[in-house]
């Protein structure tokens, strides 16, 4: 590539540095990339694996929404079409359903990690409270996407699932109708863990995960204990 005569830089180089004056690239790289990390070992990265797996299930369930249908006559016909017709459904499907799965091990994993190493402590607890959420979320995130193929056992573990919120004491007869959209399970319950599915969780998933990483940045993370601490 040439080189320009009045800086000696070539195109790349000129457009990186036109680009960097305006948006600051080289800050934002030492910043989240070129931190100092202390030494650490493989629990470290399933917090990353945690958000590898969240971009893979948005990617694929972003997929699957071009022909996932979201309601009671056409749900478990779309989902085998999907399987059955659709070039690599099978496969979208299949990375979305076990993904579900090894988020939610992963996930619980890199929570055990963090209490080892006792990063719920000062100055981390808001890390460790926002990921407490995640977890949360990403059940919810698992147990709302369960029902959606519309089959025999996503109904009947719905069935369970809500049946068991609608016997927590008090609140309980109050959020049955809340969660199922009436009494029994129908189009309004599936259109609400439809809703809760694709926007709610993902929206309020993405919000923390931010507030997670911003955290991470700003204290830095937890040197692994030594052997004589
Ligand atoms: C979608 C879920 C989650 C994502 C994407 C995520 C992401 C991350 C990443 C990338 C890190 C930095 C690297 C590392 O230490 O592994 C981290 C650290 C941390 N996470 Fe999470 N996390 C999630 C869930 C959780 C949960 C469930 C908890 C605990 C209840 C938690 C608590 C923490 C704490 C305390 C740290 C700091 C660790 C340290 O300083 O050693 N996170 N998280």
């Amino acid at each position: 590539m040439a080189d320009t005569p009045a800086t000696g830089e070539n195109r790349i180089e000129g457009l990186y540095r036109w680009l960097d004056e305006r948006a600051g690239l080289t800050t934002i790289w030492k910043t989240v990339f070129a931190r100092a990390v202390p030494k650490t070992n493989w629990f470290y990265t399933l917090g990353s694996a945690s958000m590898v797996l969240v971009m893979l299930q948005g990617i694929t369930g972003m997929l699957l929404t071009i022909y996932y249908v979201p309601s009671p006559d056409k749900a478990y016909d779309s989902i085998n079409f999907i399987m059955n017709q659709v070039a690599f459904g099978w496969l979208i499907r299949g990375i979305h359903h076990w993904g579900a799965t090894l988020m939610v091990i992963v996930v619980f994993l890199h929570m055990l990690k963090a209490f080892f190493v006792g990063a719920y402590k000062y100055p981390r607890e808001i890390t460790w409270l926002t990921g407490a959420a995640l977890l949360l979320i990403v059940m919810v995130m698992g147990f709302s996407g369960y029902l959606l193929p519309w089959n025999q056992k996503a109904y009947w573990a719905t069935t369970v699932g809500t049946n068991i919120a609608g016997a927590v004491p008090v609140v309980g007869p109050l959020l049955l109708p809340i969660l199922r959209g009436s009494q029994d399970i129908g189009a309004l319950t599936l259109a609400r863990f439809y809703g809760l599915h694709i926007w709610w969780m993902p929206l309020a998933l993405l919000g923390l995960m931010m507030v997670h990483l911003y955290l991470i940045i700003r204290i830095g993370i937890t040197a692994p204990p030594e052997r004589n601490e």
